[in-house]
């Protein structure tokens, strides 16, 4: 369903370039649940934006459900995005002009859903997330929490085949995260294939299987437990002086 060969995302700023990505093969399979950690800075998000056709790659492949669809223009990819993605940031993109029943009806509306239809469906999803309450609200009447949830539900009202979320309970207590993840949960059970970025451990095993990305590559599992790469050992202090900075955390 989702499948990159060696893709490759280079950002160009005045003098610096930053390899982002460098040569990612990874293969996520129909109904499949995965987690992706890694250290600040390693590319998870870039490696989001690119699977959810936000951006395109330097080079390499990226096949979307059978398509190449690395060369897309932005209209095919944003045709794409609306058909069959979902997405859950952790800044939550809410629209503030729109109030929370609005926001949540918005892919559907993209999506030429009938407008019984998108009732039912926008007033399922705000009661399974538990802020149908709070329907005509406005994003900024709300706390940070429930902000969290019109998103996700946002994400998911559509039913779409594919749901990626970059840390979505990144700005939850700890009774909201687990609700989130619970839901996710769910609907990987229902059918979805779900790709994560997430900075815990914990969560991640609600997945099926992590990827670990070190440096814009994917690297083997590591060992210290917590996600993040134990700092590699260095056989002589000399080579590791004439290093490039890299800052291990
Ligand atoms: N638009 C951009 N222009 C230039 N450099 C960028 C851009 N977006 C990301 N980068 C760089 O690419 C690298 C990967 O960034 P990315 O946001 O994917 O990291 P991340 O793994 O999601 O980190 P975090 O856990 O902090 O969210 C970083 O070095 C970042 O500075
Ligand atoms: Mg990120």
């Amino acid at each position: 369903m989702i499948k990159t060969t060696d893709l490759v995302k280079m950002f160009t700023t005045e003098e610096v370039e930053t390899t982002a990505l460098n040569s990612v093969n990874i293969n996520v399979e129909r109904g499949e649940f995965v987690s992706i950690m890694g250290p600040s800075g390693c590319g998870k998000s870039t490696l989001l934006s690119i699977l959810g056709l936000l951006d395109s790659p330097s080079s390499g492949s990226y096949e979307f459900l059978g398509e190449e669809v690395s060369n897309y223009s932005e209209r095919e990819r944003a045709d794409y995005r609306k058909q069959h993605l979902g997405f859950i940031f952790q800044s939550f993109n809410l629209i503030d002009d729109l109030s929370v029943y609005d926001n949540v009806e918005l892919p559907l509306v993209y999506r030429e859903v009938p407008k019984s239809q998108r009732r039912a469906q926008v007033g399922a999803i705000l009661e399974q997330m538990g802020i149908a309450h709070r329907r005509n609200h406005y994003p900024q009447q709300l706390s940070g929490g429930q902000q969290q949830r019109v998103a996700v539900a946002r994400a998911l009202v559509s039913d779409p085949d594919v749901i990626l979320a970059d840390e979505p309970t990144g700005n939850l207590d700890s009774a909201h995260g687990e609700e989130v993840m619970g839901l996710l949960k769910q609907l990987n059970a229902q059918g979805s294939t779900i790709v994560m970025v997430t900075h815990s451990a914990s969560y991640a095993k609600y997945g099926n299987r992590t990827i670990y990305l070190f440096d814009g590559s994917v690297v083997d599992k590591p060992t210290n437990g917590n996600g993040e790469l134990p700092k590699t050992p260095q056989p002589e202090e000399e080579n590791y002086e004439k290093q490039p900075s890299t800052e291990v955390r």
